[in-house]
């Protein structure tokens, strides 16, 4: 009897230790690791064929302009017809909502939290400036303001800038705002 529970022991120890030559394979494989360079797995391979686009999609070529200041520069080239503006809101809604809120007036649950508060986006001060301006901030970013030259195309700027401007700005959560100050 002393013997059979021996054996039996013995026969799970190796699963207690997580030792049988299956046990972790797996964690083991020759997928990439989360955290970890396609470098170390693959050496001499890099993850992404150069040139390669994600499918379906385009490559997004994220700066177009030298710097803020050429960018102000810039013609907006994407007429602000209802379908730009409305791509423009569904961006918006992902992209600046978080701190510039849905009414665009800086009111977003990260921009509360935020030192620096996000600028309203449908001030006077920003109706004044050319729409070239806000495609350098989304292009290049502020202080505290992110770059959004590789989440959003340069097309994609213009349609959000088409939203703040014909959408945004005559909404009337802008107009409710405005009119409370
Ligand atoms: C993480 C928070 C955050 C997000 C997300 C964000 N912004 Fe901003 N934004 C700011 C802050 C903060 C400022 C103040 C200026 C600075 O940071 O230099 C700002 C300023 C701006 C300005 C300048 C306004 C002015 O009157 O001069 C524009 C234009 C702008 N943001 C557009 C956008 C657009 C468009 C998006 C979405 C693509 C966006 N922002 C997303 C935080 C944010």
């Amino acid at each position: 009897m002393k013997k059979l529970s021996l054996a039996i022991a013995l026969l799970f120890a190796p699963l207690v230790a997580q030792a049988w030559p299956w046990s972790d394979d797996m964690a083991n494989q020759i997928s990439v690791k989360p955290q970890a360079s396609p470098n170390k797995a693959a050496p001499g391979a890099t993850l992404f064929p150069s040139r390669s686009v994600p499918a379906p999609g385009t490559a997004t070529s994220s700066i177009t302009v030298k710097d803020a200041d050429a960018a102000v520069k810039l013609a907006n080239p994407v007429a602000a017809d209802a379908k730009s503006v409305e791509t423009g809101h569904q961006l918006f809604t992902v992209y600046c909502t978080p701190c510039h809120g849905t009414s665009g007036t800086g009111d977003g649950k990260v921009g509360e939290k935020l030192i620096l508060r996000p600028f309203d986006l449908t001030s006077d001060t920003l109706a004044e400036q050319p729409d070239g301006y806000i495609f350098g901030m989304m292009t290049f970013g502020g202080a505290v303001m992110p770059v959004y030259a590789n989440d959003l195309s340069p097309t994609e700027r213009w349609h959000v800038i088409n939203y703040i401007r014909k959408g945004l700005r005559n909404a009337p959560a802008a107009q409710a705002a405005a009119s409370a100050q």
